[in-house]
């Protein structure tokens, strides 16, 4: 019996011992719940968090995919090896690909350029900088049109491209506004050239023809007394040589003269006027022929009778322009003369405006005139010539060449030459208007040719080629 209860109690203690312990055991699981409901709130807070997250993400991309459809961009990625990704609606309609799918089945990328050249150029370029390129697009509708396409890469964490990026502006509008407007601007360049043309044609025409006029006037008002004195020269030489005669005839007839006579002849020194008088009277003839054939060139000249088309020699026409210009020509005190060579060929008259044929002459010496004296001052010229030669071309026309040995005309200059107003003269000097005026008189007045040569630091020669004949009515 005693053995039993020992053994009893000793259950009862085992027992007592697995209680504890199970008690202990079931304090840890109660702490362990606790703590895995703490977890499973935070867990639960991040699940929401998450899903918030999320949400707010799927709200962001709604709205970079409306800002995206709104755009008047067209927008496509595709991944590395050309498969598309994504087009905006853009895209769609300008490329008339309606998705993806049509996009990859019409052969991607490449399909969408008129010229492979310029997909290879995008393409090879798309990995390495963002670029921007004007290039020929086609839909798949073939529509072609130029856009401006701006292509790049998309890189992930390692910097390995992971996608390609376009954006393609058609450009078809702003391209035709572009032509319109550099219309305008070359019709407004050639307003403006006409303009300046017709003011410097209008100005020089003036300053001709009140000078034409001038000149005319003047010529006309000396002609009538030298006329006058020319004529009558030779009477009075007639008249004196009949009175020298009657003298002699009184001095051989009455051989006893009176004293007072005699003293009058001495005093006179008669036999000096007797050999005197015809000399005097040559010279005079020789400066009223002089005064006769200065104002036959001044005449020439400004031809202002001639103000309709004419059939003229053109060497009367140059030789007027050189004694108008002979002063410039001469001999100065500072300045040795410059010497002109004419070498005139036979050439036939021909028809042209004979006053504004002379403007040009006038215009080419004068301009020949001052590089020969420039030359001269800068003791590049020492024997100063302008040579003149006209020739025949076949039958069709006449050549006239004016070649000085001046300072020449550098290249960059001598483009220049024909433009109106420009001048390489000090300001009062030269208005810049002789050859540009020249040219339009040539050219369109007479459907010729006006050409410089030139070499610097030797000379130029301006070249100037016209029609026997005027098929064309030039009023
Ligand atoms: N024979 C020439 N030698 C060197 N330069 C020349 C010659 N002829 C013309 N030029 C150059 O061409 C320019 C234009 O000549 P253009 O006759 O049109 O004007 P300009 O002589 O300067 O002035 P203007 O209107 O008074 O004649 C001159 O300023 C000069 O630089
Ligand atoms: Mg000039």
């Amino acid at each position: 019996m005693q053995g039993d209860i020992e053994i009893y109690q000793a259950r009862i203690q085992e027992l007592e011992q697995a209680n504890r312990t199970l008690e202990k055991k079931l304090e840890r699981v109660k702490a362990e719940l606790v703590e895995l409901e703490s977890t499973n709130e935070k867990t639960q807070s991040l699940l929401h968090k998450a899903v918030e997250e999320a949400k707010e993400r799927e709200k962001q991309l709604k709205l970079y995919k409306y800002a995206l459809d709104s755009t008047a961009d067209a927008v496509a990625i595709a991944d590395m090896s050309g498969k598309q990704i994504y087009q905006n609606s853009t895209f769609s309609k300008l490329l008339d690909c309606p998705t993806n799918d049509d996009f990859d089945k019409c052969g991607g990328i490449p399909a969408f350029f008129v010229n492979n050249a310029d997909f290879q150029k995008v393409i090879q370029q798309v990995t390495l900088r963002a670029c921007a390129y004007e290039v020929e697009l086609k839909s798949l509708t073939g529509r072609q049109f130029p856009a401006l396409l701006r292509s790049g890469a998309v890189f992930d964490a390692d910097d390995n491209a992971i996608a390609m990026m376009g954006v393609i502006l058609d450009i078809s509008e702003r391209k035709q506004v572009e032509q319109t407007l550099r219309d305008y601007a070359e019709k407004l360049e050639e307003t403006l050239k006409q303009l300046q043309s017709t003011q410097a044609q209008m100005l020089q025409a003036e300053k001709m023809s009140s000078l034409g006029q001038l000149v005319a006037g003047i010529a006309h008002e000396i002609n009538n007394p030298v006329n006058f004195i020319h004529g009558n020269i030779t009477y009075i030489n007639e008249y004196t040589q009949q009175l020298l005669e009657l003298i002699q005839l009184y001095q051989d007839e009455f051989l006893n003269q009176p004293q007072v006579i005699a003293d009058k002849m001495e005093e006179i020194d008669l036999n000096f006027i007797r050999q005197d008088l015809p000399k005097l009277f040559s010279s005079m003839q020789v400066g009223t022929k002089r005064i006769r054939e200065i104002i036959k060139s001044l005449r020439l000249f400004s031809r202002l009778d001639e103000a309709d088309i004419k059939t003229i020699n053109i060497h009367e026409g140059i030789d007027s322009t050189l004694m108008i210009l002979q002063n410039r020509l001469k001999e100065k005190p500072k300045r040795i003369a410059i010497e002109v060579v004419k070498d005139y060929g036979d050439i036939p008259h021909i028809e042209c405006y004979a006053g504004q044929l002379n403007q040009v002459f006038m215009n080419i010496l004068v301009n020949a005139i001052d590089t020969l004296e420039e030359g001269i001052r800068n003791g590049q010229v020492k024997a100063p010539v302008i040579t003149i030669r006209t020739s025949v071309i076949n039958t069709w026309g006449v050549k006239i060449t004016i070649a000085d040995n001046g300072c020449g005309i550098p290249e960059e200059i001598k483009q220049r030459i024909f433009d109106p107003f420009f001048t390489t003269k000090p300001v009062g000097k030269g208005t810049g208007m002789g050859m540009s005026i020249s040219y339009q008189i040539i050219t369109d007045k007479h459907h010729g040719k006006l050409e410089c040569f030139s070499v610097l630091g030797q000379g130029t020669e301006f070249c100037i080629q016209i029609p026997i004949q005027q098929i064309v009515d030039l009023t």
